[in-house]
């Protein structure tokens, strides 16, 4: 299942990149507020769903362009293109990225940055990859001399003041804060002992499905705003080694109200 999965990836990313060289002729939807989809998203998601369909028939999928497709309880979470603001406007940090859940339970992790040709891979007890190398998070034990990846709630902006207050209690200690665009790339450069720690909130199940089970594969600690594992429901995740997951929940914690939790 993780060879489909990287096939898949592989060949949404050539789909992607082929677009990439024609970027102002796209045609951009919008969504909702602050968020869009392009023809290239809706291709790179068919691309997927047919290549894994072709191989597992049975199995069900939940994409974000097309919604769900019935199945068994084999269930593959697919974020066709994550950064696509970044895509629209040429600004090189998106990703391909597909996880397979059994019965709720992560199993397989993929996402494909096709620009550098950067794949990592994750499979449930089996390790995390960079490019077929293992990958683990970093040692680092403080948020002194750290540096953190985040997303800005730009779609759930009731959450703004919120997020800013952990914003400010973490960018006192940290040497660094991070706001790069894709968050399944974020927490892909977690597990690979790029970042030390991450937290965003208000992210969708296929922004993070194959970045969880990556980081967890590296050694990683993942929760929700409560320290509990919700995150797939909530959204709301905090994630680093287990000092640093720590350390980032008590800076956040405080700030944190009961729409949040
Ligand atoms: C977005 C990216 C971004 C995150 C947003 C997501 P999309 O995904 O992951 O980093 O902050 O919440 O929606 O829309 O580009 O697939
Ligand atoms: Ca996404
Ligand atoms: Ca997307």
């Amino acid at each position: 299942m993780l060879t489909i999965a990287v096939r898949a990836a592989r060949s949404a990313g050539d789909i992607i990149l082929r677009s990439a060289e024609n970027i102002d002729r796209i045609q951009v939807d919008q969504k909702s507020k602050n968020d869009f989809t392009t023809e290239v998203d809706r291709a790179a998601e068919q691309e997927i769903i047919k290549i894994i369909k072709a191989a597992f028939p049975e199995h069900a999928i939940l994409a974000e362009e097309s919604g769900a497709h019935a199945g068994n309880d084999f269930v593959w979470v697919i974020d066709p293109l994550d950064g696509t603001t970044n895509f629209i406007h040429g600004f090189p940090q998106f990703a391909v990225s597909i996880a397979l859940k059994i019965k709720g339970r992560l199993e397989v992790g993929v996402i494909y940055d096709p620009l550098r040709d950067e794949l990592f891979t994750a499979s449930k007890g089996g390790g995390a990859m960079l490019n077929n190398r293992k990958i683990r998070v970093t040692k680092q034990n403080s948020l002194k001399g750290s540096l953190i990846g985040t997303g800005f709630p730009f779609k759930k902006q009731q959450h703004l003041d919120a997020y800013l207050q952990m914003f400010r209690t973490i960018c006192v200690d940290a040497a660094g804060i991070r706001r790069a665009g894709s968050a399944a790339l974020d927490l892909a450069y977690l597990a690979a002992g790029r970042f030390d720690g991450f937290w965003e909130i208000g992210l969708c199940e296929w922004d993070m499905a194959a970045g969880i089970l990556l980081v967890q594969e590296a050694g990683g600690v993942v929760t929700d705003f409560s320290f509990n594992d919700d995150y797939l429901n909530t959204g709301n995740l905090i994630a680093g080694n287990p000092r640093m997951q720590q350390l980032l929940y008590q800076a956040i914690q405080p700030h944190v109200g009961d729409s949040l939790k």
